[in-house]
């Protein structure tokens, strides 16, 4: 597991929370912000986008995550997950499985309006995912 500085939470935390500033949430009005550290030290930040068809709606921790691989990460190291909440909420389920395909050891970090927070390891926020193996010549 990749040794995160202080200095590095710090910058990931501050990111998170700016981020859920440009949450896209007329339906719900719960801005959320996450914030990626990939392997190469660089940090991509998303905001929960969401959709008048519900169910297109994407978590900001999703948004994140393929952000930073749209700017060429393969692995990310660590993930804040920033509510506007007095509890720190966790992620849902969908963006479990889409951190574990490229960080199943990645810190994560839920981090809220109240004192609280919450610090896991992806792989114990889903045990036993589903995983595929990937063909050799695979990008
Ligand atoms: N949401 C996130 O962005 N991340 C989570 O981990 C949980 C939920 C968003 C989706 C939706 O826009 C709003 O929060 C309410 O569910």
């Amino acid at each position: 597991m990749r040794n995160i500085t202080d200095v590095q939470w710090q910058a990931l935390e501050e990111a998170g929370r700016a981020a859920s500033a440009h949450a896209y949430c007329p339906y719900s009005r719960f801005p959320v912000g996450a914030a990626v550290l990939t392997a190469d030290g660089s940090i991509a930040v998303g905001c929960n986008v969401e959709n008048a068809s519900f169910g297109l709606t994407c978590c900001a921790e999703r948004n994140a995550i393929f952000r930073a691989v749209a700017d060429g990460a393969k692995s990310i190291v660590a993930l804040v997950l920033y509510t506007p909440t007095a509890e720190a909420v966790t992620p849902c389920g969908a963006c479990r499985q889409v951190l574990a395909e490229f960080g199943r050891d990645a810190q994560v970090r839920c981090i809220c309006d109240g004192p609280g927070g919450l610090d896991c390891i992806a792989h114990e926020l889903l045990p036993h995912g589903f995983t595929l193996a990937k063909p050799a010549q695979a990008p």
